[in-house]
């Protein structure tokens, strides 16, 4: 483990030029669902790869079918490990845009926050591995580890590019002794985490078909099936709402059930509920037997309406009944559930309590498979120790109930630890309006994987 002060001592001096450029990063608005984002999504590709050309790597802007992938490397260290460095750097929507203190782009410093959208998700988080490697190639001239990166566009957006491109690698170009990724949290402000578990993805959106046009609710009502109510009964019929158990049959037949360590780990986490109901404003499930909230939110599938269409949603009231009605319903899976067994269970069940009178179309949008990786071996240590000898504290274990599609294959085809190394924080805001990533978190990230990179090298 070699000392990283030379570069540690760079990065305090040029920490505010580092800043000024994150929010140049942030300023491109990557959102890589909508089409009509395209060509900024193809520009924040460009900046990405120029500034890791600039850092001293070597630059590929890999054409998909989708949007382009980010590759670069610097492998002038023979004999060293190999560290593989993942972010993405699409980003959600900005909707709804009223909500937004600033405008979703334009990155605006409150205090210790820099809130922008893409801030935590995942430009701030991933910027700091360019950051580390430009400030170590800047003061060494050279790396104490081989890197790569694999930055992709459309991890926000269900994009398969990078699945296909990583299986057809096979490792080659991709080979490497771990994988590191900063697109999770710390476990809360001041104790910073290693993440092992990502729960799985089944998204869906289902359909119902009534009456050939919409029809009077006084004249055909009692007639006629209402598709929305018929919806509304399916949906009902998915979860249990007491225990939040899903009704579905067969549905938790391949799940993995938590050890018993690691709900030792979970308890001894000290998760405080209370606060939680708080910041929440009250919104919290308790009561549930059988799991605790760490449990239920780390480390059990749920089910979850995302959206729900149809009918009359204007102002005041008009007496309808409608042709047809909508939904997005998703499932978040633990290992070893599979998002293509679900989608088989849930489309049975759909057909069983489908009422006469209407039809119903089950349609699945995208998902990903749930993972959990090893956190004990030499590389862990070494990340939880770059952990310690940044924020004072040592790193705790965590899961999350987030998905984070490509390292499940990652970890499957490459074959080496993957390490989810974030520096969000759980109230960071992403997905949502007001999305923000802590300034001091942006700089110890980058120290993180200074002292990682070092720590690696030996
Ligand atoms: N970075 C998140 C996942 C995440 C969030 C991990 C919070 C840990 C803590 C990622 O960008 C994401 O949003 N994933 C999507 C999955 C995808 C298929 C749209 C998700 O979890 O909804
Ligand atoms: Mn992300
Ligand atoms: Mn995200």
């Amino acid at each position: 483990m070699s000392d990283s002060r030379d570069v540690l001592a760079r990065v305090e001096r040029e920490q505010a030029q580092y800043l000024e450029e994150l929010k140049e990063y942030i300023r491109i608005p990557s959102i890589s669902t909508d089409p009509d984002y395209k060509g900024e999504v193809l520009r924040c590709a460009g900046f990405l790869a120029d500034k890791l050309r600039a850092a001293g790597l070597t630059v590929e802007t890999i054409e998909t079918e989708g949007h382009p992938l980010v590759y670069a490397e610097w492998l002038g260290a023979p004999g060293k490990p190999t560290v593989l460095f993942y972010g993405h750097y699409d980003v959600q929507p900005a909707d709804p845009l009223e909500e937004w203190r600033n405008p979703p782009f334009e990155p605006t410093e409150e205090g210790d926050c820099l809130v922008a959208r893409g801030t935590t998700d995942d430009k701030g988080q991933s910027y700091t591995h360019v950051k580390a490697v430009a400030a170590m190639l800047a003061e060494r001239g050279r790396l104490p580890v081989n890197v790569k990166f694999l930055v992709e566009g459309e991890e926000e957006s269900g994009g398969e590019a990078i699945e296909k491109f990583v299986r057809a690698d096979a490792g080659r170009k991709l080979g490497c002794t771990s994988v590191v990724v900063s697109d999770t949290s710390m476990y809360q402000p001041g104790v910073p985490a290693l993440t092992y578990g990502l729960k799985g993805l089944a998204y869906f959106e289902i359909r119902v078909y009534g009456p050939n046009r919409d029809l009077h609710s006084g004249v055909y009502g009692g007639g006629v099936t209402n598709p929305l109510n018929a919806l509304c009964g399916i949906v009902a019929s998915l979860r249990d709402e007491a225990t939040g158990r899903v009704r579905i049959e067969g549905f938790y037949d391949d799940v993995r059930p938590l050890a018993d360590w690691e709900r030792k780990e979970f308890a001894a986490l000290g998760f405080d509920e209370v606060e939680q109901r708080r910041d929440l404003e009250g919104a919290v499930r308790s009561g549930v037997v059988g799991y605790t909230y760490l449990e239920r939110t780390w480390a059990r599938p749920t089910c979850d309406l995302n959206g729900i269409f149809g009918g009359y949603m204007g102002k005041g009231a008009k007496t309808v009944l409608p042709a047809w009605a909508g939904c997005k319903v998703s499932f978040r899976l633990v290992a070893d559930q599979t998002p293509a067994k679900i989608a088989e269970l849930l489309r049975a069940h759909v057909e069983k309590v489908t009422p006469a009178g209407v039809r119903v179309e089950v349609d699945y949008l995208h998902g990903a498979d749930a993972v959990t990786v090893d956190a004990t071996g030499p590389e862990a240590e070494a990340a939880l120790s770059a952990l310690e000898d940044v924020w004072g504290v040592r790193g705790v274990r965590v899961r999350t109930g987030g998905a984070i599609p490509i390292v499940g294959t990652f970890a499957q085809v490459l074959q080496v630890p993957v390490l989810l190394l974030g520096f969000g924080l759980e109230d960071d805001r992403l997905h949502s309006p007001n999305e923000k990533f802590n300034i001091s978190h942006y700089y110890n990230g980058i120290r993180t994987v200074v002292r990682l990179l070092d720590r690696m090298g030996g």
